[in-house]
C-alpha cells in the first residue's frame, strides 16, 4: 500500500489501510485545497433538513471534516461518524466535539456488526462511494438506513461526462495533488490512486442512474465553485415515503432547482 517504499498500488480493498498511513498529514493537505471545507458544508446544507435533534450518519468520516460540516449545517444533531481507518478516526477523535457525536470504527459494509442502526434523518457520504468495492450494495444499504423521505448527500468527484472536467482534474493532479502529497508524506501511491479512481468513477449521468436504481427518488445534482466546478458534485436523493408535511424537510432549500451550471459541459 501507500507506506514509504511500497510499490503496491492502492485499490478498493486496501484503501482504508492506505488512509491509515496518511492520516497524520490529511488535515494539512485538505486544508491547502481551497474550498474543501466550504464545499462539504454546502453538501451538508443541500440536504435541506430542518428541525432539531436530528440523527445523522457521516459515512467515511475520515478525520472529521465532513462531521464538522454536518454539525455546522445542523447544530445540536446526533452524529454517528463511521470510518474503516483506525488512524483517520484517531485523528478525528482528538478534536473537540459536542456530546451528540460518536465515532465508530467500521467498514460501511459491516455497520450491523458495529451496532450502527437506522433510521437516520440524513446521510452524508463525502469522498466515500468511489472507494467502495460494491457501490450498488453500498447505496442500497444507505437507503435502508434512512427514515422514509430522508435525504442522502453523496459528495464526490465525477469527471467522466465532461472532457473539460477530465482535463482540469488531470492537470490539478499532475501539477498539485500528486507532487504536493508526495512531498508532504513521502509516498505518492494514494494520490495516484485518487487520480485514477476519479477518472474511472461514474459520470454524473451514470451515478444519478445508479442512485435511482438503488431506489432513491428526487435525484438532483449540484456542483461547486472554484476549480472544483463540474469536478466535485453533491448528488442528492431521498428514500421514498416523504409525507407532504414532513417537518424535517426545509421546502425552501429542498425545492432549489439544480442550476444550469450543475449540468456538466460535455
Ligand atoms: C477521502 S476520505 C474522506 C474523509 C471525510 N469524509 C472528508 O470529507 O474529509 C475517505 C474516507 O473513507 C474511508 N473509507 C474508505 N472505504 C471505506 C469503507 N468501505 N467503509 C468505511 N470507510 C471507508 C477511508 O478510510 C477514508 O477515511
Amino acid at each position: 500500500m501507500a507506506g514509504s517504499g511500497s510499490s503496491r498500488a492502492v485499490d478498493a480493498s486496501s484503501v482504508a489501510k492506505a488512509f491509515d498511513a496518511h492520516a497524520r498529514s490529511y488535515d494539512k493537505l485538505v486544508g491547502a485545497n481551497p474550498g474543501y471545507h466550504e464545499h462539504l458544508r454546502l453538501s451538508a446544507k443541500r440536504m435541506g433538513l430542518k428541525g432539531s435533534g436530528l440523527r445523522l450518519l457521516d459515512l467515511g468520516c475520515g478525520t472529521g471534516a465532513s462531521t464538522a460540516a454536518l454539525l455546522d449545517a445542523y447544530p445540536g444533531s446526533q452524529v454517528t461518524a463511521v470510518d474503516a481507518s483506525a488512524e483517520m478516526l484517531g485523528q478525528a477523535r482528538r478534536k473537540n466535539w459536542p456530546p451528540g457525536v460518536r465515532f465508530v470504527h467500521s467498514r460501511m459494509e459491516d455497520l450491523d456488526r458495529a451496532g450502527v442502526q437506522g433510521p437516520f434523518d440524513g446521510i452524508l457520504a463525502a469522498y466515500l462511494v468511489r472507494n467502495l468495492k460494491d457501490r450498488d450494495a453500498g447505496l442500497a444499504r444507505m437507503l435502508e438506513l434512512l427514515a422514509p423521505g430522508a435525504p442522502v448527500a453523496v459528495h464526490e468527484y465525477s469527471v467522466r461526462d465532461s472532457a473539460r472536467s477530465r482535463l482540469k482534474w488531470n492537470l490539478v493532479c499532475a501539477m498539485v495533488i500528486i507532487p504536493m502529497g508526495t512531498l508532504r508524506t513521502g509516498s505518492g501511491d494514494i494520490y495516484r490512486y485518487l487520480r485514477r479512481s476519479v477518472v474511472e468513477f461514474d459520470g454524473v449521468t451514470t451515478f444519478s442512474e445508479r442512485l435511482s436504481r438503488a431506489g432513491f427518488e428526487d435525484i438532483r445534482v449540484q456542483t461547486m465553485d472554484g476549480w472544483q466546478t463540474h469536478v466535485v458534485h453533491t448528488f442528492l436523493g431521498r428514500r421514498p415515503g416523504l409525507a407532504a408535511d414532513d417537518p424535517l424537510l426545509d421546502p425552501e432549500v429542498a425545492e432549489v432547482e439544480t442550476p444550469p451550471d450543475g449540468v456538466p459541459v460535455v
